[in-house]
């Protein structure tokens, strides 16, 4: 793996050789992968652990107790303490393993929605946030007669908050959610505020930290909030596994998201009692490779520093805006540079995204068209989608420019 320097500046070009995605060439170039939002490339480091571990380490975990089974449990239990320790978790025990940063946020507001709102209260999500931590709300809201408030977007896709005094007179605050990151925007969202704002009231904050975790330092505690759910895929890990941290007193209270095997500590005809933390959040066999990978990406990442990547990734959409910005009909959205990480939205004036991406995908730059999972900011920008390029550590300058000679081609096709 190439290394960062003294000065927390990564080696971009290095550390591709990681990435064997970038060996296939088509018309002697390899991708422009430019989708990391969606889903980050992995590296061999994670490939190879998985592997090794498929081949030395392999059984169910926590259930046997001969050496396989033994090897997985302190396999599965090392990436617990991984990722406990890379969003800085007071203890291993608050952090639970989830299919996807969105079932950790399903879990939140099923086991804690459910059984604390009613009439009078008040669940808040924002415009900028993916569905995932969008719908869930909406839906509990719904299901227990709590009111459902949405803080909007300015015209650059930063929140407003302005609307906080106006929430706050429509009931009992109860939840606030909020993305760290916009996945469409790439916007930067004052979680650490948001947080101080929901406990004035009791409220509990949960952050969705998809497209954060993977492109900034996380600090549960800096945050100060009270759940916090993360993904694997989207950090050069495998998909198929995320994470939630939760507040232990809170995880504690909470009645159980899933029923089944391992979550348990005695089952009878007349009643069931539940595991201790984690493991009461965790039913049924894990995604156990998939946490040791989780664990590989996370040390990766790690490795290269999580300064010099957000770094990075300022640098690149501070050059991506400039060479964008001198296309003509491109319209971008989304905050200033310092304000947002490494992604830029926009769309061609008359070009369906779609189209833009079919054409540049002829030249083997991939980008995303699409409403992103966030219909609702969509409409407030008033369109139906956009296009996004989203950066990572083994992004150059050289994509970005193939990303630019595409849609110049585009705009002479469709234009
Ligand atoms: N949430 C992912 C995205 O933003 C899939 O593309």
């Amino acid at each position: 793996m190439a290394v960062t320097t003294e000065t927390q500046r990564l080696d971009a070009h290095k550390l591709r050789a990681d990435f064997p995605v970038f060996e296939e060439l088509i018309n002697g170039r390899p991708v422009a992968f430019l989708d990391s939002a969606a889903s980050a490339q992995k590296p061999r480091q994670v490939l190879d652990r998985m592997r090794e571990f498929y081949e030395h380490e392999y059984a169910n975990v926590h259930r046997g107790v001969y050496k396989l089974a033994e090897r997985a449990t302190a396999g599965y239990e090392l990436a617990r303490e991984t990722a406990a320790a890379f969003v800085n978790a007071p203890s291993p025990r608050e952090l639970i393993f989830t299919r996807s940063a969105t079932e950790g946020l399903n879990l939140v507001a099923y086991a804690w929605g459910l059984d604390n709102l009613g009439p009078g209260d008040v669940v808040v999500a924002s415009e900028l946030d993916h569905h995932s931590n969008f719908v869930p709300w909406q839906y509990v809201a719904k299901r227990t007669g709590a009111e459902f408030r949405v803080i909007p977007t300015d015209a650059q896709g930063e929140l407003h908050l302005d609307v906080l005094d106006e929430i706050d007179r429509a009931g009992n605050v109860k939840i606030v959610a909020n993305n760290l990151v916009s996945n469409s925007l790439g916007t930067i969202n004052p979680a650490e505020q948001l947080s101080a704002w929901a406990h004035e009231r009791g409220a509990i904050m949960v952050v969705d930290a998809a497209q954060a975790a993977p492109h900034r330092a996380i600090d549960v505690q800096a945050l100060g909030c009270d759940f916090l759910a993360f993904s694997s895929h989207k950090l050069c890990g495998p998909s198929g596994i995320g994470a939630l941290w939760g507040k232990r007193e809170l995880l504690e209270q909470m009645s159980p998201f899933n029923l089944g095997g391992h979550m348990i500590r005695q089952v009878t005809v007349e009643e069931t009692t539940w595991g201790q933390l984690p493991y009461k959040f965790e039913a049924g066999t894990m995604p156990i490779a998939e946490a040791v990978g989780f664990a590989a990406a996370i040390d990766y990442v790690n490795g290269i520093g999580l300064d010099a990547i957000e770094r990075h990734e300022h640098e690149l959409v501070a050059y991506a805006l400039d060479r964008l910005g001198d296309i003509p009909g491109l319209i971008g959205y989304g905050p200033p540079a310092d304000r947002r990480a490494g992604i830029v939205s926009f769309n061609l004036e008359g070009i369906h995204p779609h189209d833009v991406s079919q054409i540049l995908d002829m030249d083997n730059v991939a980008i995303r068209g699409g409403h992103h999972c966030t219909q609702p900011l969509m409409r407030r920008l008033g369109v139906a989608a956009t296009n996004r390029a989203s950066f990572y550590l083994y992004t150059i300058p050289d994509e970005i420019d193939r990303l630019v000679e595409g849609l110049h081609k585009v705009r002479k096709v469709l234009g």
